[in-house]
């Protein structure tokens, strides 16, 4: 049956506030729209079930949302694979609505990031698609990384490149009389080929495409694989271990610094402070923080801390590494507990193995939820204390887990890619539970993937009238972080409290202490508990945050 949709009303004109530095200590709320909530009942998430869900954003208390790529895209890697970069995919609802949604936001508080990939596009994008039939030699081709094939029959593949997807990082085309062709270069999927950065036209396209959204009144964009556009032309092999940073032909090259400084001069055109946020994912804290120099990115992804262990010792040293990394250079550290590309933290932080790296991802791996939960709620309070900005990602504040779908149903590019290895990002992208006892949970249709059966607990309705759900302690974390003046102040000092307790002062009187031991700690002195990530009774238990005033 036809439901009659009702027509998108134009957006009223939207002014993006002028709050100096706000992205230095805002709290960033992912979506991901596929997974969110579903306006049209099709089973896919879309910007109408964003739009009917804006209230439950601002009672939650966040300053922004970043949304993954919104675009056309025939979803070969979850929508970065990007086909028109001025549009919105139609299942997911249209520009006008995406303008609507923008304006809707604003007059809750709340701005909008959106996804920029420049690594990459969609192998439906006009680029390749012109590109793939305009043949070997041509202009068309120059856009994006097109080699002849080692050997005499250019059966060879032209680099030893590695893809961070596993597999081959080229493809053979087909010659239009049915002949094999050359080669295109993909470090991700094959339908996402890999522009050349040295084009003119690549050079100057995003940053249209960034004013494009800037004059929708989006605050700012996420860079996606920010580290990995600028390729060697010289396409030389993979160097060692030890090879000189800066010299690895498609990861962090120099060149990229000059394209961010042209991106941030397009951002600096717009009033109200457009920020620009990197996924620069670097073990060299160094090398991370080039990319934060003031003419550059504003801020980036924080991966080291992501992806540590619950280890007092481990997490301590990431937060070192990272404040010190990014003093120098006057950015904010940005903490990030999880996203669309990992392992939810109630997984993570209940199992024997609880950092993260995308190579030891398994199926059936042990994971004792009630324990991951405990720390992932001491985690959430642990992270909202730190100096910087906070990224939440869709579903973590109802603490939802990763799951382990059949495999039947998988469709990331990743696992396949594994030959079946690695169960992929499904796991973190299943659509949220909002009401109700059984699937779907008030999302809307039939979800594109399957939901759990035993989520009812877990719904926003269900942990709203919940005081000591995750959802109410992330409200009360978020609102009180914002209150407090000692958190204006962006220092911190370490407390000794013992190798497995990370304790710190914010400002003159606040305490953040988390217990990481496995048994019960005294207490530090203190004139009140502001909040508690599980009930104390005279001591703090393990695995256990508490705020507390001094
Ligand atoms: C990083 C994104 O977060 C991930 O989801 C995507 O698969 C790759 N970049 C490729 O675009």
């Amino acid at each position: 049956m036809d439901t009659e949709v009702p027509p998108i009303p134009s957006a009223p004109p939207v002014t993006v506030p002028e709050d100096a530095g706000w992205w230095r200590t805002a709290v960033i709320y992912q979506v991901y729209v596929r997974s969110f909530a579903d306006g049209d009942g099709d089973g896919t998430g879309d910007l109408a079930g964003v739009r009917s869900r804006l209230g439950y954003l601002r009672d939650l208390g966040v300053d922004a949302i970043w949304f993954t790529p919104w675009y056309p895209s025939p979803l070969a890697d979850g929508g970065y694979d990007v086909a028109d970069y001025r549009d919105i995919d139609p299942r997911f609802g249209s520009l006008a609505e995406a303008e609507l949604l923008i304006a809707e936001a604003l007059a809750l508080g709340i701005r909008t990031i959106v996804d920029i990939v420049p690594n990459h596009v969609s192998e439906q994008h006009e680029w390749f698609r012109s590109a793939l039939q305009a043949g070997p030699g041509s202009p068309e081709r120059e856009r994006f990384w097109f080699h002849p094939g080692r050997g005499e029959d250019g059966a060879g593949i032209p680099t030893d490149w590695v893809s961070s997807f596993q597999g081959e990082t080229w493809t053979r085309t087909v010659d239009a009389d049915g002949r094999p062709g050359e080669w295109y270069l993909h470090l991700f999927t094959a339908q996402q080929p890999d522009l050349n950065w040295n084009h003119p036209d690549v050079r100057r396209e995003p940053e249209n495409i960034l004013r494009f959204w800037f004059d929708r009144g989006v605050a700012g964009v996420r860079i996606d694989s920010a580290a990995m556009p600028v390729k060697d032309p010289a396409l030389p092999s993979l160097p060692g271990e030890d090879a000189a940073p800066g010299t690895h032909p498609h990861i962090d090259r120099d060149e990229l610094h000059e394209i961010y400084r042209g991106w941030r001069s397009v951002a600096e055109e717009y009033p109200g402070e457009r920020v620009l946020v990197g996924e620069v994912w670097l073990e060299d804290a160094a090398r991370f923080a080039r990319y934060l120099r003031p003419d550059e990115m504003h801020t980036a992804f924080n991966f080291d801390f992501m992806t540590q262990p619950w280890s007092a010792r481990a997490m301590r040293a990431s937060i070192e590494r990272t404040l010190a990394a990014h003093e120098p250079i006057g950015a904010p550290a940005t903490w990030v507990l999880s996203n669309h590309d990992v392992t939810r933290p109630v997984t993570r932080y209940g199992r024997a193995d609880s950092g993260f790296a995308f190579e030891r991802k398994r199926f059936g791996t042990p994971t004792d939820l009630e324990r991951g939960t405990r720390r992932a709620r001491a985690a959430a309070l642990l992270v909202a204390a730190l100096p910087g900005s906070l990224y939440i990602y869709q579903g973590d504040e109802l603490g939802l887990p990763e799951v382990e779908l059949p495999r039947e149903v998988l469709q990331d590019p990743m696992h396949f890619r594994s030959q079946g290895v690695d169960p992929g990002r499904d796991g973190c992208r299943v659509p949220l539970p909002w009401s109700g006892t059984a699937s779907p949970y008030g999302f809307g249709g039939t979800p594109w993937l399957p939901q759990p059966g035993d989520w009812g607990g877990l719904t926003a309705e269900a942990q709203q009238r919940d005081p000591g759900s995750m959802l109410a302690l992330y409200r009360s974390a978020i609102a009180l972080r914002r209150d407090l003046s000692d958190f204006s102040d962006q220092s911190l000092t370490w407390l000794e409290l013992g190798a497995d307790v990370l304790a710190f002062r914010r400002g003159e009187s606040t305490i953040c202490v988390t217990n990481l031991s496995g048994s019960p700690i005294p207490v530090p002195a203190h004139r009140e508990v502001l909040l508690s990530s599980a009930p104390t009774t005279g001591a703090l238990e393990p695995d256990t945050t508490l705020w507390l005033a001094l």
